[in-house]
Protein backbone atom coordinates (compact mmCIF):
# COMPACT_ATOMS: atom_id res chain seq x y z
CA UNK A 1 0.00 0.00 0.00
CA UNK A 2 2.77 2.16 1.04
CA UNK A 3 4.56 2.37 -2.42
CA UNK A 4 1.09 2.42 -4.19
CA UNK A 5 0.46 6.16 -2.26
CA UNK A 6 3.95 7.05 -2.82
CA UNK A 7 3.52 6.58 -6.69
CA UNK A 8 0.26 8.44 -6.27
CA UNK A 9 2.00 10.80 -5.19
CA UNK A 10 4.52 10.83 -7.46
CA UNK A 11 2.32 11.37 -10.20
CA UNK A 12 1.53 15.31 -10.59
CA UNK A 13 5.64 15.16 -10.81
CA UNK A 14 5.65 11.80 -13.73
CA UNK A 15 2.41 13.51 -15.30
CA UNK A 16 4.03 16.82 -15.96
CA UNK A 17 7.00 14.62 -16.76
CA UNK A 18 4.59 13.50 -20.20
CA UNK A 19 4.98 17.01 -21.83
CA UNK A 20 6.79 15.91 -25.33
CA UNK A 21 10.60 17.39 -25.14
CA UNK A 22 12.21 18.33 -28.98
CA UNK A 23 14.15 15.55 -30.48
CA UNK A 24 15.67 16.02 -33.54
CA UNK A 25 13.74 13.63 -36.31
CA UNK A 26 17.03 13.22 -38.37
CA UNK A 27 20.90 13.61 -37.58
CA UNK A 28 20.02 16.78 -39.89
CA UNK A 29 17.66 18.34 -42.09
CA UNK A 30 19.67 16.78 -45.28
CA UNK A 31 20.10 13.42 -43.75
CA UNK A 32 17.71 10.84 -44.59
CA UNK A 33 16.37 9.49 -41.45
CA UNK A 34 14.51 6.15 -40.53
CA UNK A 35 11.36 8.01 -38.62
CA UNK A 36 10.07 9.33 -41.91
CA UNK A 37 8.21 6.08 -43.24
CA UNK A 38 8.88 6.36 -46.75
CA UNK A 39 12.39 6.45 -47.88
CA UNK A 40 13.82 8.36 -50.92
CA UNK A 41 13.86 6.71 -53.96
CA UNK A 42 14.31 9.65 -56.43
CA UNK A 43 15.29 13.27 -56.69
CA UNK A 44 13.52 16.11 -58.22
CA UNK A 45 15.39 16.96 -62.13
CA UNK A 46 17.37 19.85 -61.49
CA UNK A 47 15.15 22.99 -62.32
CA UNK A 48 15.71 25.55 -64.91
CA UNK A 49 15.49 28.68 -63.56
CA UNK A 50 12.81 30.96 -64.50
CA UNK A 51 14.39 34.20 -63.15
CA UNK A 52 12.10 36.40 -61.32
CA UNK A 53 12.12 40.56 -60.81
CA UNK A 54 13.38 40.01 -57.27
CA UNK A 55 14.15 36.15 -56.38
CA UNK A 56 13.92 33.48 -58.09
CA UNK A 57 12.68 30.76 -55.21
CA UNK A 58 10.00 31.23 -52.77
CA UNK A 59 9.76 28.64 -49.53
CA UNK A 60 7.42 29.01 -47.65
CA UNK A 61 7.43 27.35 -43.90
CA UNK A 62 4.52 27.32 -41.59
CA UNK A 63 4.73 26.87 -38.02
CA UNK A 64 0.85 26.32 -36.23
CA UNK A 65 -1.96 28.24 -34.52
CA UNK A 66 0.32 31.05 -31.92
CA UNK A 67 -0.69 34.25 -31.39
CA UNK A 68 2.06 37.49 -32.69
CA UNK A 69 3.59 37.92 -29.35
CA UNK A 70 3.88 34.39 -28.07
CA UNK A 71 5.81 33.74 -31.30
CA UNK A 72 7.86 37.06 -31.26
CA UNK A 73 8.80 36.20 -27.50
CA UNK A 74 10.36 32.99 -28.06
CA UNK A 75 13.78 33.38 -28.66
CA UNK A 76 14.34 30.91 -31.63
CA UNK A 77 12.27 33.69 -33.80
CA UNK A 78 13.30 37.09 -32.18
CA UNK A 79 16.97 35.60 -32.78
CA UNK A 80 15.96 34.81 -36.52
CA UNK A 81 14.28 38.31 -36.91
CA UNK A 82 17.82 39.80 -37.16
CA UNK A 83 18.96 38.02 -39.99
CA UNK A 84 15.09 39.20 -42.28
CA UNK A 85 12.65 41.52 -42.02
CA UNK A 86 9.93 40.97 -39.43
CA UNK A 87 6.29 41.56 -40.92
CA UNK A 88 4.47 43.10 -37.90
CA UNK A 89 1.17 43.48 -39.85
CA UNK A 90 0.16 39.56 -41.08
CA UNK A 91 -3.29 38.45 -40.88
CA UNK A 92 -4.27 34.96 -41.44
CA UNK A 93 -7.49 34.86 -43.07
CA UNK A 94 -10.02 32.63 -40.45
CA UNK A 95 -9.85 29.76 -38.19
CA UNK A 96 -9.28 27.21 -37.88
CA UNK A 97 -6.10 25.58 -39.83
CA UNK A 98 -7.02 23.37 -43.11
CA UNK A 99 -9.06 26.92 -44.39
CA UNK A 100 -6.29 29.22 -44.09
CA UNK A 101 -3.95 26.83 -46.11
CA UNK A 102 -6.44 26.23 -48.27
CA UNK A 103 -6.17 30.06 -48.86
CA UNK A 104 -2.76 29.90 -49.40
CA UNK A 105 -3.02 27.76 -52.55
CA UNK A 106 -6.33 28.92 -54.07
CA UNK A 107 -6.41 32.29 -53.29
CA UNK A 108 -10.19 31.80 -51.00
CA UNK A 109 -10.64 29.49 -48.19
CA UNK A 110 -14.30 28.70 -49.58
CA UNK A 111 -16.54 29.28 -46.39
CA UNK A 112 -14.81 26.41 -44.19
CA UNK A 113 -14.70 26.88 -40.87
CA UNK A 114 -13.06 22.82 -40.10
CA UNK A 115 -10.33 20.78 -40.02
CA UNK A 116 -11.93 17.81 -42.47
CA UNK A 117 -11.85 15.73 -45.32
CA UNK A 118 -12.19 17.91 -48.73
CA UNK A 119 -11.63 17.31 -52.24
CA UNK A 120 -11.95 20.44 -54.50
CA UNK A 121 -13.22 20.30 -57.83
CA UNK A 122 -10.86 19.68 -60.50
CA UNK A 123 -11.92 23.09 -62.42
CA UNK A 124 -10.65 25.25 -59.44
CA UNK A 125 -7.69 26.78 -60.28
CA UNK A 126 -4.23 27.25 -57.79
CA UNK A 127 -1.23 28.56 -57.46
CA UNK A 128 0.43 25.56 -59.41
CA UNK A 129 -1.30 26.48 -62.25
CA UNK A 130 -0.22 30.05 -62.46
CA UNK A 131 3.31 28.60 -62.09
CA UNK A 132 3.36 25.70 -64.63
CA UNK A 133 2.07 28.65 -67.22
CA UNK A 134 5.63 30.07 -66.87
CA UNK A 135 7.36 26.35 -66.67
CA UNK A 136 8.44 27.46 -63.04
CA UNK A 137 9.12 24.48 -60.70
CA UNK A 138 7.40 23.71 -57.20
CA UNK A 139 6.81 21.60 -54.63
CA UNK A 140 5.35 20.65 -51.47
CA UNK A 141 7.74 18.78 -48.60
CA UNK A 142 5.75 17.43 -46.12
CA UNK A 143 7.15 15.99 -42.80
CA UNK A 144 6.47 12.05 -41.50
CA UNK A 145 4.18 12.10 -45.14
CA UNK A 146 4.64 8.49 -45.98
CA UNK A 147 4.76 8.44 -49.87
CA UNK A 148 4.97 10.59 -52.32
CA UNK A 149 1.56 11.46 -54.01
CA UNK A 150 -0.03 10.55 -50.22
CA UNK A 151 -3.63 11.81 -50.50
CA UNK A 152 -4.77 10.25 -47.42
CA UNK A 153 -6.45 12.07 -44.38
CA UNK A 154 -3.56 11.70 -41.64
CA UNK A 155 -0.53 9.09 -41.40
CA UNK A 156 0.43 7.51 -38.22
CA UNK A 157 4.06 5.73 -37.69
CA UNK A 158 6.65 4.88 -34.82
CA UNK A 159 6.84 7.34 -31.71
CA UNK A 160 10.54 8.75 -32.34
CA UNK A 161 9.50 10.84 -29.79
CA UNK A 162 9.14 8.53 -27.10
CA UNK A 163 9.91 4.61 -28.42
CA UNK A 164 7.16 3.45 -25.54
CA UNK A 165 4.47 5.26 -26.46
CA UNK A 166 1.83 4.01 -28.90
CA UNK A 167 2.53 4.87 -32.56
CA UNK A 168 1.61 8.88 -33.46
CA UNK A 169 -0.28 10.66 -35.43
CA UNK A 170 2.71 13.05 -37.02
CA UNK A 171 1.34 14.32 -40.51
CA UNK A 172 -1.93 15.31 -41.31
CA UNK A 173 -3.65 16.34 -44.90
CA UNK A 174 -5.01 19.91 -43.71
CA UNK A 175 -1.86 21.14 -43.62
CA UNK A 176 -1.12 20.43 -47.00
CA UNK A 177 -2.81 22.63 -49.17
CA UNK A 178 -2.17 21.60 -52.78
CA UNK A 179 -3.31 18.30 -52.18
CA UNK A 180 -6.75 19.00 -51.15
CA UNK A 181 -7.27 20.83 -54.84
CA UNK A 182 -8.33 17.60 -57.65
CA UNK A 183 -7.01 20.20 -60.15
CA UNK A 184 -3.34 19.07 -58.63
CA UNK A 185 -3.92 15.73 -56.69
CA UNK A 186 -5.81 14.11 -59.59
CA UNK A 187 -2.68 14.66 -62.04
CA UNK A 188 -0.27 11.78 -61.26
CA UNK A 189 2.95 14.60 -62.78
CA UNK A 190 1.68 17.51 -59.93
CA UNK A 191 0.45 14.73 -57.05
CA UNK A 192 4.12 13.09 -56.91
CA UNK A 193 5.37 16.61 -55.91
CA UNK A 194 3.98 16.29 -52.57
CA UNK A 195 7.38 14.41 -50.89
CA UNK A 196 8.33 13.65 -47.81
CA UNK A 197 11.43 14.97 -45.43
CA UNK A 198 13.28 12.15 -47.18
CA UNK A 199 12.59 13.26 -50.36
CA UNK A 200 14.16 16.80 -49.18
CA UNK A 201 17.16 15.61 -48.30
CA UNK A 202 17.44 13.82 -51.66
CA UNK A 203 16.36 16.83 -53.59
CA UNK A 204 18.28 19.41 -52.13
CA UNK A 205 21.93 17.39 -51.79
CA UNK A 206 21.03 16.90 -55.63
CA UNK A 207 21.00 20.80 -55.72
CA UNK A 208 17.15 19.88 -57.06
CA UNK A 209 15.43 22.23 -55.00
CA UNK A 210 12.18 23.84 -57.05
CA UNK A 211 11.64 27.35 -57.34
CA UNK A 212 8.65 27.55 -55.44
CA UNK A 213 8.84 25.51 -52.03
CA UNK A 214 6.00 24.72 -49.25
CA UNK A 215 7.28 23.35 -46.26
CA UNK A 216 5.14 22.02 -43.66
CA UNK A 217 6.70 19.92 -40.54
CA UNK A 218 4.77 17.36 -38.63
CA UNK A 219 2.33 17.46 -36.02
CA UNK A 220 4.99 17.97 -33.15
CA UNK A 221 7.71 20.18 -35.06
CA UNK A 222 5.30 22.56 -36.00
CA UNK A 223 3.65 23.39 -32.16
CA UNK A 224 0.51 21.90 -33.31
CA UNK A 225 0.38 19.93 -30.78
CA UNK A 226 3.47 20.94 -28.70
CA UNK A 227 4.36 24.45 -27.68
CA UNK A 228 6.17 27.46 -29.44
CA UNK A 229 9.52 26.20 -28.04
CA UNK A 230 9.11 23.21 -29.14
CA UNK A 231 8.48 24.74 -32.47
CA UNK A 232 11.21 27.10 -31.97
CA UNK A 233 13.59 24.13 -31.36
CA UNK A 234 12.67 22.70 -34.26
CA UNK A 235 13.21 25.80 -36.23
CA UNK A 236 16.88 25.90 -34.57
CA UNK A 237 17.24 22.38 -36.11
CA UNK A 238 15.94 22.74 -39.29
CA UNK A 239 16.16 26.17 -40.80
CA UNK A 240 19.53 27.56 -39.33
CA UNK A 241 22.14 25.32 -41.14
CA UNK A 242 19.64 25.84 -43.85
CA UNK A 243 20.00 29.47 -44.08
CA UNK A 244 23.81 28.50 -44.69
CA UNK A 245 23.82 26.02 -47.29
CA UNK A 246 23.30 27.86 -50.70
CA UNK A 247 21.64 24.76 -52.26
CA UNK A 248 18.31 25.80 -50.48
CA UNK A 249 19.10 29.23 -49.91
CA UNK A 250 21.22 31.82 -52.48
CA UNK A 251 21.58 35.22 -52.84
CA UNK A 252 18.13 34.87 -54.59
CA UNK A 253 15.97 32.96 -52.01
CA UNK A 254 13.48 34.48 -50.43
CA UNK A 255 11.86 32.60 -47.68
CA UNK A 256 8.65 33.47 -45.83
CA UNK A 257 8.56 32.00 -41.70
CA UNK A 258 5.12 32.26 -40.88
CA UNK A 259 1.78 30.29 -38.80
CA UNK A 260 -0.90 29.62 -40.11
CA UNK A 261 -3.95 31.61 -37.68
CA UNK A 262 -3.43 32.34 -34.05
CA UNK A 263 -4.49 30.34 -31.12
CA UNK A 264 -6.62 32.76 -29.38
CA UNK A 265 -10.24 33.50 -31.89
CA UNK A 266 -11.05 36.70 -30.01
CA UNK A 267 -8.27 38.71 -31.28
CA UNK A 268 -7.91 40.25 -35.36
CA UNK A 269 -5.73 36.92 -36.28
CA UNK A 270 -2.70 38.46 -36.69
CA UNK A 271 0.40 35.92 -36.99
CA UNK A 272 3.99 36.63 -36.90
CA UNK A 273 5.62 36.21 -39.56
CA UNK A 274 9.75 36.72 -41.04
CA UNK A 275 11.18 37.32 -44.73
CA UNK A 276 14.27 35.68 -44.62
CA UNK A 277 17.42 34.54 -46.98
CA UNK A 278 19.59 36.17 -49.54
CA UNK A 279 16.73 38.20 -51.32
CA UNK A 280 16.45 40.22 -48.21
CA UNK A 281 19.23 42.96 -48.99
CA UNK A 282 21.34 43.35 -46.01
CA UNK A 283 20.72 46.97 -45.24
CA UNK A 284 16.75 45.74 -44.54
CA UNK A 285 18.10 42.73 -42.16
CA UNK A 286 16.95 43.22 -38.44
CA UNK A 287 14.05 45.70 -39.50
CA UNK A 288 10.28 45.64 -39.05
CA UNK A 289 7.73 46.29 -41.97
CA UNK A 290 4.43 47.55 -41.42
CA UNK A 291 2.60 47.08 -44.61
CA UNK A 292 -0.88 45.05 -44.05
CA UNK A 293 -0.25 41.13 -44.99
CA UNK A 294 -2.18 38.37 -45.37
CA UNK A 295 -1.63 34.69 -46.60
CA UNK A 296 -3.04 36.07 -49.98
CA UNK A 297 0.37 38.23 -50.00
CA UNK A 298 2.07 35.37 -50.85
CA UNK A 299 0.61 34.61 -53.84
CA UNK A 300 0.36 38.01 -55.01
CA UNK A 301 4.45 38.08 -54.18
CA UNK A 302 4.93 35.31 -56.49
CA UNK A 303 2.43 37.03 -59.30
CA UNK A 304 4.17 40.10 -59.10
CA UNK A 305 7.70 38.50 -59.10
CA UNK A 306 6.83 36.30 -62.28
CA UNK A 307 4.70 38.83 -63.91
CA UNK A 308 2.40 35.60 -63.61
CA UNK A 309 -1.27 35.64 -64.19
CA UNK A 310 -3.83 35.38 -61.24
CA UNK A 311 -6.85 33.22 -59.86
CA UNK A 312 -8.86 36.21 -59.59
CA UNK A 313 -9.90 35.50 -55.97
CA UNK A 314 -8.49 37.12 -52.80
CA UNK A 315 -4.79 37.22 -54.43
CA UNK A 316 -6.31 40.00 -56.74
CA UNK A 317 -8.60 41.62 -53.81
CA UNK A 318 -6.76 45.15 -53.65
CA UNK A 319 -7.19 45.11 -49.70
CA UNK A 320 -6.00 41.83 -49.15
CA UNK A 321 -2.97 41.54 -51.45
CA UNK A 322 -0.46 43.66 -50.40
CA UNK A 323 3.00 42.59 -52.17
CA UNK A 324 6.09 42.46 -49.51
CA UNK A 325 7.49 45.53 -49.91
CA UNK A 326 10.90 44.54 -50.27
CA UNK A 327 9.64 42.80 -53.26
CA UNK A 328 7.62 45.41 -54.49
CA UNK A 329 9.97 48.13 -54.41
CA UNK A 330 12.25 45.96 -56.46
CA UNK A 331 9.20 45.56 -59.09
CA UNK A 332 7.69 49.29 -58.24
CA UNK A 333 4.30 47.68 -57.48
CA UNK A 334 2.10 50.10 -55.28
CA UNK A 335 0.54 48.49 -52.31
CA UNK A 336 -2.49 49.90 -50.16
CA UNK A 337 -1.72 51.73 -47.39
CA UNK A 338 -4.11 50.03 -45.17
CA UNK A 339 -3.50 51.08 -41.02
CA UNK A 340 -5.32 51.21 -37.69
CA UNK A 341 -9.29 50.75 -37.99
CA UNK A 342 -9.36 50.06 -41.32
CA UNK A 343 -7.59 46.68 -41.22
CA UNK A 344 -10.42 44.03 -41.68
CA UNK A 345 -11.41 41.26 -39.08
CA UNK A 346 -10.14 38.27 -40.65
CA UNK A 347 -10.57 35.97 -37.56
CA UNK A 348 -14.74 35.24 -38.27
CA UNK A 349 -15.20 31.42 -38.30
CA UNK A 350 -18.00 29.93 -40.28
CA UNK A 351 -20.15 33.08 -40.76
CA UNK A 352 -18.55 33.55 -44.65
CA UNK A 353 -20.99 31.52 -47.23
CA UNK A 354 -19.15 29.21 -49.70
CA UNK A 355 -19.05 26.00 -51.35
CA UNK A 356 -17.37 24.58 -48.07
CA UNK A 357 -19.92 25.86 -45.54
CA UNK A 358 -22.85 23.36 -44.93
CA UNK A 359 -24.68 26.00 -43.63
CA UNK A 360 -24.44 29.08 -45.91
CA UNK A 361 -23.50 27.00 -48.89
CA UNK A 362 -23.28 28.21 -52.14
CA UNK A 363 -21.75 26.30 -54.83
CA UNK A 364 -18.16 26.65 -56.31
CA UNK A 365 -18.39 29.82 -58.61
CA UNK A 366 -15.69 31.26 -61.44
CA UNK A 367 -13.74 33.52 -60.59
CA UNK A 368 -13.68 37.57 -61.31
CA UNK A 369 -12.17 36.47 -65.23
CA UNK A 370 -11.37 40.66 -65.47
CA UNK A 371 -9.19 40.74 -62.09
CA UNK A 372 -6.19 41.83 -62.40
CA UNK A 373 -3.46 40.44 -59.90
CA UNK A 374 -0.07 41.85 -59.08
CA UNK A 375 1.35 39.86 -62.10
CA UNK A 376 -0.63 41.67 -64.70
CA UNK A 377 -1.25 38.36 -66.54
CA UNK A 378 -4.98 36.98 -66.83
CA UNK A 379 -6.69 35.17 -64.72
CA UNK A 380 -6.39 31.76 -65.28
CA UNK A 381 -9.62 29.79 -66.51
CA UNK A 382 -9.76 26.18 -66.02
CA UNK A 383 -10.80 23.89 -69.61
CA UNK A 384 -13.73 22.64 -67.51
CA UNK A 385 -15.01 26.06 -65.76
CA UNK A 386 -18.42 27.79 -66.56
CA UNK A 387 -16.65 31.15 -66.31
CA UNK A 388 -20.30 32.62 -66.55
CA UNK A 389 -21.44 31.05 -63.37
CA UNK A 390 -20.02 33.90 -61.07
CA UNK A 391 -20.75 34.88 -57.74
CA UNK A 392 -23.45 37.32 -58.86
CA UNK A 393 -25.03 34.54 -61.09
CA UNK A 394 -24.91 32.04 -57.92
CA UNK A 395 -28.24 31.37 -55.66
CA UNK A 396 -28.44 32.34 -52.16
CA UNK A 397 -26.60 30.63 -49.78
CA UNK A 398 -28.30 27.08 -48.31
CA UNK A 399 -28.35 25.44 -45.13
CA UNK A 400 -27.44 22.20 -45.97
CA UNK A 401 -26.95 21.01 -42.54
CA UNK A 402 -30.47 21.98 -41.98
CA UNK A 403 -31.48 19.06 -44.96
CA UNK A 404 -29.58 16.99 -43.16
CA UNK A 405 -27.04 17.10 -46.13
CA UNK A 406 -23.05 17.90 -46.37
CA UNK A 407 -21.07 19.80 -48.70
CA UNK A 408 -20.60 17.98 -51.95
CA UNK A 409 -17.03 18.45 -51.88
CA UNK A 410 -16.72 16.64 -48.29
CA UNK A 411 -14.68 13.25 -47.96
CA UNK A 412 -14.17 10.47 -48.44
CA UNK A 413 -10.98 10.18 -51.27
CA UNK A 414 -12.51 7.87 -54.10
CA UNK A 415 -14.63 6.13 -51.78
CA UNK A 416 -12.41 5.17 -49.26
CA UNK A 417 -12.91 5.05 -45.28
CA UNK A 418 -10.56 7.48 -43.89
CA UNK A 419 -11.69 10.41 -43.29
CA UNK A 420 -14.09 13.48 -42.83
CA UNK A 421 -16.53 11.72 -39.69
CA UNK A 422 -17.98 14.50 -37.73
CA UNK A 423 -16.93 17.35 -37.87
CA UNK A 424 -15.56 18.49 -34.23
CA UNK A 425 -17.11 21.63 -32.62
CA UNK A 426 -15.12 24.62 -33.51
CA UNK A 427 -13.57 25.91 -29.73
CA UNK A 428 -11.96 28.95 -28.65
CA UNK A 429 -8.45 27.48 -29.43
CA UNK A 430 -7.15 25.62 -32.35
CA UNK A 431 -4.75 23.33 -30.72
CA UNK A 432 -5.90 20.23 -30.00
CA UNK A 433 -2.60 19.59 -28.45
CA UNK A 434 -3.31 18.89 -24.82
CA UNK A 435 -6.08 16.17 -25.52
CA UNK A 436 -2.84 14.14 -27.41
CA UNK A 437 -0.75 15.01 -24.27
CA UNK A 438 -3.33 13.66 -22.25
CA UNK A 439 -3.39 10.56 -24.57
CA UNK A 440 0.66 9.54 -23.51
CA UNK A 441 0.13 10.70 -20.01
CA UNK A 442 -2.85 8.09 -19.65
CA UNK A 443 -0.19 5.45 -21.07
CA UNK A 444 2.63 5.88 -18.40
CA UNK A 445 -0.37 6.51 -15.74
CA UNK A 446 -1.42 2.78 -16.86
CA UNK A 447 2.38 1.71 -16.95
CA UNK A 448 3.13 3.36 -13.46
CA UNK A 449 -0.40 1.86 -12.04
CA UNK A 450 1.14 -1.57 -13.62
CA UNK A 451 4.45 -0.87 -11.72
CA UNK A 452 1.99 -0.14 -8.04
CA UNK A 453 0.46 -3.31 -8.71
CA UNK A 454 3.62 -5.14 -8.86
CA UNK A 455 4.51 -3.43 -5.93
CA UNK A 456 1.40 -4.94 -4.07
C1 LIG B 1 7.28 25.80 -71.12
O1 LIG B 1 7.93 24.62 -71.56
C2 LIG B 1 7.34 24.07 -72.71
C3 LIG B 1 8.00 22.74 -73.00
O2 LIG B 1 9.38 22.86 -72.96
C4 LIG B 1 7.48 25.07 -73.87
O3 LIG B 1 6.84 24.56 -75.01
C5 LIG B 1 6.79 26.37 -73.47
O4 LIG B 1 6.99 27.35 -74.47
C6 LIG B 1 7.33 26.89 -72.15
N1 LIG B 1 6.54 28.04 -71.71
C7 LIG B 1 7.07 29.16 -71.28
C8 LIG B 1 6.14 30.23 -70.84
O5 LIG B 1 8.27 29.32 -71.20
C1 LIG C 1 9.74 4.46 -52.37
O1 LIG C 1 9.36 3.21 -52.94
C2 LIG C 1 8.96 2.23 -51.99
C3 LIG C 1 8.72 0.93 -52.73
O2 LIG C 1 7.86 1.16 -53.79
C4 LIG C 1 7.74 2.72 -51.25
O3 LIG C 1 7.36 1.80 -50.25
C5 LIG C 1 8.06 4.06 -50.61
O4 LIG C 1 6.93 4.55 -49.97
C6 LIG C 1 8.54 5.06 -51.65
N1 LIG C 1 8.89 6.31 -51.03
C7 LIG C 1 8.18 7.43 -51.23
C8 LIG C 1 8.66 8.63 -50.52
O5 LIG C 1 7.21 7.48 -51.94
C1 LIG D 1 -10.44 9.61 -57.93
O1 LIG D 1 -11.11 8.74 -58.79
C2 LIG D 1 -11.09 9.15 -60.13
C3 LIG D 1 -12.01 8.26 -60.93
O2 LIG D 1 -11.78 6.92 -60.60
C4 LIG D 1 -9.65 9.12 -60.63
O3 LIG D 1 -9.59 9.57 -61.95
C5 LIG D 1 -8.84 10.06 -59.76
O4 LIG D 1 -7.48 9.99 -60.13
C6 LIG D 1 -8.97 9.73 -58.29
N1 LIG D 1 -8.36 10.79 -57.50
C7 LIG D 1 -7.52 10.56 -56.50
C8 LIG D 1 -7.01 11.76 -55.76
O5 LIG D 1 -7.19 9.45 -56.15
C1 LIG E 1 25.90 30.12 -40.42
O1 LIG E 1 26.92 31.01 -40.82
C2 LIG E 1 27.17 32.04 -39.88
C3 LIG E 1 28.16 33.04 -40.43
O2 LIG E 1 28.50 32.78 -41.72
C4 LIG E 1 27.68 31.41 -38.60
O3 LIG E 1 27.88 32.41 -37.64
C5 LIG E 1 26.65 30.42 -38.09
O4 LIG E 1 27.16 29.74 -36.97
C6 LIG E 1 26.28 29.40 -39.13
N1 LIG E 1 25.14 28.64 -38.62
C7 LIG E 1 25.05 27.33 -38.74
C8 LIG E 1 23.85 26.69 -38.11
O5 LIG E 1 25.86 26.66 -39.34
C1 LIG F 1 24.87 35.84 -56.03
O1 LIG F 1 25.36 34.53 -56.12
C2 LIG F 1 25.94 34.25 -57.39
C3 LIG F 1 26.25 32.77 -57.44
O2 LIG F 1 26.89 32.37 -56.28
C4 LIG F 1 27.13 35.16 -57.61
O3 LIG F 1 27.68 34.91 -58.88
C5 LIG F 1 26.66 36.60 -57.52
O4 LIG F 1 27.77 37.47 -57.61
C6 LIG F 1 25.93 36.86 -56.24
N1 LIG F 1 25.37 38.20 -56.29
C7 LIG F 1 25.42 39.03 -55.27
C8 LIG F 1 24.77 40.36 -55.47
O5 LIG F 1 25.93 38.73 -54.22
C1 LIG G 1 -12.18 39.23 -33.91
O1 LIG G 1 -11.24 40.10 -33.30
C2 LIG G 1 -11.82 41.30 -32.83
C3 LIG G 1 -10.68 42.20 -32.34
O2 LIG G 1 -10.02 41.61 -31.29
C4 LIG G 1 -12.83 40.98 -31.74
O3 LIG G 1 -13.44 42.18 -31.34
C5 LIG G 1 -13.89 40.06 -32.33
O4 LIG G 1 -14.77 39.64 -31.31
C6 LIG G 1 -13.25 38.84 -32.93
N1 LIG G 1 -14.26 38.06 -33.65
C7 LIG G 1 -14.49 36.79 -33.37
C8 LIG G 1 -15.53 36.13 -34.22
O5 LIG G 1 -13.93 36.20 -32.49
C1 LIG H 1 -11.82 42.30 -50.50
O1 LIG H 1 -11.62 42.00 -49.14
C2 LIG H 1 -12.30 42.84 -48.26
C3 LIG H 1 -11.86 42.50 -46.84
O2 LIG H 1 -12.17 41.17 -46.55
C4 LIG H 1 -13.81 42.67 -48.46
O3 LIG H 1 -14.49 43.54 -47.61
C5 LIG H 1 -14.14 42.98 -49.91
O4 LIG H 1 -15.49 42.68 -50.14
C6 LIG H 1 -13.29 42.15 -50.85
N1 LIG H 1 -13.50 42.61 -52.21
C7 LIG H 1 -13.96 41.81 -53.16
C8 LIG H 1 -14.09 42.41 -54.50
O5 LIG H 1 -14.24 40.65 -52.95
C1 LIG I 1 -0.70 55.32 -44.31
O1 LIG I 1 -1.87 55.75 -43.65
C2 LIG I 1 -1.65 56.22 -42.33
C3 LIG I 1 -2.99 56.47 -41.67
O2 LIG I 1 -3.89 57.04 -42.57
C4 LIG I 1 -0.78 57.47 -42.38
O3 LIG I 1 -0.50 57.92 -41.09
C5 LIG I 1 0.54 57.10 -43.07
O4 LIG I 1 1.33 58.23 -43.25
C6 LIG I 1 0.29 56.46 -44.43
N1 LIG I 1 1.54 55.96 -44.95
C7 LIG I 1 1.90 56.11 -46.21
C8 LIG I 1 3.21 55.50 -46.60
O5 LIG I 1 1.22 56.71 -47.03
C1 LIG J 1 -17.02 22.77 -62.28
O1 LIG J 1 -17.21 21.47 -62.84
C2 LIG J 1 -18.38 20.82 -62.36
C3 LIG J 1 -18.34 19.40 -62.90
O2 LIG J 1 -18.19 19.41 -64.26
C4 LIG J 1 -19.60 21.59 -62.78
O3 LIG J 1 -20.76 20.95 -62.28
C5 LIG J 1 -19.50 22.99 -62.19
O4 LIG J 1 -20.58 23.78 -62.64
C6 LIG J 1 -18.21 23.65 -62.60
N1 LIG J 1 -18.10 24.92 -61.86
C7 LIG J 1 -17.71 26.02 -62.44
C8 LIG J 1 -17.66 27.23 -61.59
O5 LIG J 1 -17.40 26.06 -63.60
C1 LIG K 1 -21.10 32.42 -71.38
O1 LIG K 1 -21.78 33.57 -71.84
C2 LIG K 1 -21.39 33.95 -73.15
C3 LIG K 1 -22.04 35.29 -73.44
O2 LIG K 1 -23.37 35.27 -73.02
C4 LIG K 1 -21.80 32.85 -74.12
O3 LIG K 1 -21.38 33.22 -75.42
C5 LIG K 1 -21.09 31.56 -73.72
O4 LIG K 1 -21.54 30.50 -74.53
C6 LIG K 1 -21.39 31.22 -72.27
N1 LIG K 1 -20.56 30.10 -71.86
C7 LIG K 1 -21.04 29.07 -71.21
C8 LIG K 1 -20.04 27.98 -70.85
O5 LIG K 1 -22.19 28.96 -70.89
C1 LIG L 1 -28.44 25.59 -40.18
O1 LIG L 1 -29.23 24.54 -39.68
C2 LIG L 1 -28.76 23.97 -38.47
C3 LIG L 1 -29.61 22.75 -38.17
O2 LIG L 1 -30.96 23.06 -38.28
C4 LIG L 1 -28.83 25.01 -37.39
O3 LIG L 1 -28.35 24.49 -36.19
C5 LIG L 1 -27.98 26.19 -37.81
O4 LIG L 1 -28.08 27.23 -36.85
C6 LIG L 1 -28.38 26.72 -39.16
N1 LIG L 1 -27.41 27.69 -39.57
C7 LIG L 1 -27.72 28.86 -40.12
C8 LIG L 1 -26.59 29.75 -40.52
O5 LIG L 1 -28.86 29.21 -40.32
C1 LIG M 1 -6.82 10.33 -38.54
O1 LIG M 1 -7.81 9.85 -39.43
C2 LIG M 1 -8.79 9.01 -38.82
C3 LIG M 1 -9.75 8.57 -39.90
O2 LIG M 1 -9.08 8.01 -40.96
C4 LIG M 1 -9.51 9.76 -37.75
O3 LIG M 1 -10.41 8.91 -37.10
C5 LIG M 1 -8.53 10.33 -36.75
O4 LIG M 1 -9.21 11.15 -35.84
C6 LIG M 1 -7.48 11.17 -37.46
N1 LIG M 1 -6.52 11.63 -36.51
C7 LIG M 1 -5.99 12.85 -36.57
C8 LIG M 1 -5.02 13.20 -35.49
O5 LIG M 1 -6.27 13.64 -37.45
Amino acid sequence: MQAVSTLLLLLPTALAATAPTFKAPSAGPLVASPNYVGTSNSTLPKPTIVPGKHFDRFIQIWIENTDYASAASTAAFSDLAKQGIALNSYYAVTHPSQPNYLAAAGGDFWGLSDDNLYNIPSNISTIVDLLEEKNISWVSYQESMPTDGYAGFNFTSNNYLNSSAPPYTYYVRKHNPTIIYDSVAEVPSRAALHRNFNDFAADVNASALPQWVFITPNLVNDAHDTTIDFAGQWVDYFLLPLLNDTRFNDNKTLILLTFDETETYTVNNQIYSLLLGGAVPENLRGTTDNTYYTHYSSLSTVENNWSLGSLGRGDTNKTLNNVYSVVASTTGYVNNNITGAAIPFTNATGTIPGPLNAELYVPFTAPDVNAVGAGGGKVFVAPSLNVNFTAAAAPAPVNLTALGQTVPAAGPINGTSSGSGSAPAPTASGKSGAMRVEVAAAGILAALVGTAALFL
